[in-house]
């Protein structure tokens, strides 16, 4: 599908961002010149994923559809169960709520903001154990994404009886779209099985992360990305999905696992809160689509040219002097809004700040991955708990943009680079308790 996309002028984009209260959910997508503030449902369907939306037939029960859906995730992801789900967080809301009790500990790699927010709206505790280094954002590590084995086996043996679940997110979102090795997902595993701990994988970029094992991993550069998958998903007990992410759709995700008691547990809870086992939450040719883009997702040559695009904005940025996260991520480019704007202490929002600034230079949207989104209150205090990353994300929406339209974001975070040191921080006037980054309005500090 091509869009039409139209450049509003400086003086009409200064006024919709006061407008939107400083935060770019707010604005319309029709004051917006290159999209960039997600990567999730913003892929540009093939024509076979069309085709196959036309083709299948709509129905409440035993839809075509599924059991061509079920045959590529059984094929690729190799587990016996799975169901439909509208999108990723409704999948993570159906595993937490049906094995996560309350004051109960999930442990991740890095929780996404939503997969933290659901862990919490059943009571549950999300804690981190990613390596020390994605916390480095200039230093270049193969595999940045991994989960910290050694403090995670230490945590466990000390806290057996309060974790729930283990989760592993491939590509890791928060600190940059960073892979997982496959060393590690299976050291991860062996620890989870140490202990008899489900074992569950946020999957929603494992074609990106297959890829980066392919090209960095020791052992993998011969083998089929296909085959690749296989062996990652192997070491789990089950994941969530969105299928909005590497399976190439506008809507749509799925739960899938070995273990029946969780399947039927989530089948339960999936007929009450989203629908029928054959369509979960969506029309029919949504599942359709997501069949056909998970085999278009996990084809060698389209990886190839997502990495080499992603990586074409990174190098352009980085041979700027612009401080990027390094190395370059699957799904994005990032920026560490602190070392860009040195000036300006963190309750600041220095990479809310950038996305206002860019958004005003050029009208492209990117979006902020930190202070805004990640922050907590200390509940004894009122005071705000700073996270250790403060990033601004540049998501590549997967087939739509040509590397000029990337060059164009490029030169406009050059401009706004040339001019850092004159540009005023962010306050925070409003936002609400879970995931209040999306509702936000900020202050221009004068
Ligand atoms: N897990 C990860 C790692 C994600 O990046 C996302 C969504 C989800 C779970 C939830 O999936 O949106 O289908 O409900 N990430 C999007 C993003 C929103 O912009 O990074 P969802």
């Amino acid at each position: 599908m091509v869009e039409e996309i139209s450049l509003s002028t400086k003086p009409e984009r200064l006024r919709l961002i006061k407008q939107a209260g400083y935060n770019v959910f707010q604005l319309k997508i029709d004051d917006i010149y290159i999209d960039l503030l997600t990567d999730s449902g913003t892929s540009a369907m093939s024509d076979k994923q069309w085709a196959a939306m036309l083709t299948t037939k709509q129905a409440y029960a035993g839809s075509n559809s599924y059991y061509q859906l079920e045959k590529v995730v059984h094929e690729l992801f190799g587990f016996k169960y799975f169901v439909p789900v509208h999108q990723g967080r409704a999948g993570e809301h159906l595993l937490f709520s049906s094995i996560v009790k309350p004051k109960q500990m999930v442990l991740n790699n890095s929780h996404f903001d939503t997969t933290q927010a659901n862990v919490k709206f059943v009571g549950g505790i999300p804690r981190d154990f990613v390596i020390e280094d994605a916390y480095n954002p200039s230093k270049d590590v193969a595999f940045k994404g991994n989960m910290n084995v050694e403090k995670l086996e230490s945590f466990v043996k000390k806290n057996r009886n309060k974790v729930t679940l283990i989760m592993m997110t491939i590509t890791n979102n928060t600190v940059g779209g960073q892979p997982v090795s496959m060393e590690n997902i299976r050291e991860t595993s062996h620890i989870a099985k140490k202990y008899k701990i489900p074992f569950f994988i946020d999957a929603c970029r494992f074609a990106e992360n297959a890829y980066f094992i392919k090209i960095k991993e020791k052992g993998y550069k011969n083998k089929d990305i296909t085959k690749i998958v296989k062996e990652m998903f192997s070491f789990a007990d089950g994941c969530t999905f969105s299928g909005k992410k590497d399976a190439l759709t506008n809507i749509g995700g799925l739960v899938a696992t070995n273990s029946r008691m969780i399947f039927e547990k989530i089948r339960n809870m999936l007929v009450i809160t989203e629908g029928y086992p054959t369509y979960g939450g969506l029309a029919c040719r949504e599942l359709a689509s997501m069949a056909i883009g998970l085999q278009e997702s996990t084809r060698e040559s389209y990886l190839e040219y997502r990495h080499a695009q992603v990586k074409y904005l990174w190098k352009r940025l980085n041979q700027a002097g612009i401080p990027t996260v390094n190395p370059v991520g699957g799904h994005a480019v990032f920026i560490d809004g602190k070392k860009f704007f040195a000036h300006l202490p963190q309750a600041q929002f220095p990479s809310q700040t950038l996305v206002v600034e860019l958004y005003i230079e050029s009208g492209v949207r990117g979006v902020e991955l930190g202070t805004s989104c990640f922050s907590e209150l200390d509940k004894k205090t009122g005071k705000m708990i700073l996270p250790k990353l403060d990033l601004l994300r540049l998501a590549i929406p997967r087939r739509v943009y040509t590397n000029n339209h990337l060059d164009y974001v490029a030169d406009s975070l050059i401009k706004i680079y040339q001019r850092r040191k004159r540009i005023k921080g962010l306050k925070k006037v409003y936002a609400p308790p879970l995931l209040g980054h999306f509702l936000a309005k900020f202050e221009r500090i004068s």
